[in-house]
């Protein structure tokens, strides 16, 4: 096994919109010994993200761009992220779809964590469906982006049980504390070689 220092983890982007649990969670995780990630850049699309907090707080780069339909900034995102060398890049609560463009160039190099038990619950809203629905169970996805939304390979879930009087921001509060330990498993997992 490779020794994982400074020098050979893996260059790590993290791209989000909101509140940054996530991506607080994985710069906790990039310091352990055992983590195969370095966390190099913070890219949101959402210039009032209160996740872009813990960018400034771990003093790591940070950029914000607008991800329009038209992806007009899309080479200015890439050159971006070759000039911080990333190689892989978490999206962590980042609410905009990636262009098939942008896919292809770090194909199998994107990861997304979902907060449900795919393929179950696609898209968005999903607690509030899963109650409508009144499923037993629910849970969170970390898995590979391709160009379908949401339909990537799986690489790991962890289950949350839904109780009888659960609203959604109780079960998502319940679901995003599995995600803090599914994301790392997951890199983990994926890199599990080096
Ligand atoms: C998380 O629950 C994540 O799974 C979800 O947004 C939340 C972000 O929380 N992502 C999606 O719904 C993506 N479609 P955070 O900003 O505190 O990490």
């Amino acid at each position: 096994m490779v020794k994982l220092t400074g020098k050979n983890r893996i260059k790590t982007a993290v791209f989000i919109s909101g509140a940054g649990s996530n991506l607080k969670n994985l710069i906790k995780f990039s310091k352990y010994n055992k983590s195969p990630i370095q966390i190099k850049c913070v890219i949101s699309d959402n210039k009032y993200a209160k996740g872009l907090n813990y960018a400034k707080k771990f003093k790591i780069e940070k950029k914000i761009f607008k991800f329009d339909k038209e992806n007009k900034n899309e080479k200015k995102i890439l050159d971006f992220l070759k000039k911080n060398q990333v190689f892989l890049i978490c999206l962590a609560g980042f609410m905009k779809i990636l262009s098939k463009n942008f896919i292809k160039k770090f194909n199998g190099k994107i990861l997304n964590i979902h907060p449900s038990l795919l393929p179950k619950y696609k898209g968005l809203n999903t607690h509030q469906r899963v109650i409508d629905n009144n499923e037993k169970f629910s849970g969170c996805t970390v898995h590979f982006v391709n160009s379908k939304l949401d339909s990537g390979k799986i690489i790991l879930q962890k289950k949350v049980k839904v109780f009888k009087n659960d609203n959604s921001k109780l079960l998502a509060k319940r679901v995003l504390k599995k995600e803090h330990i599914l994301y790392p498993e997951a890199i983990i997992k994926v890199f599990s070689n080096l």
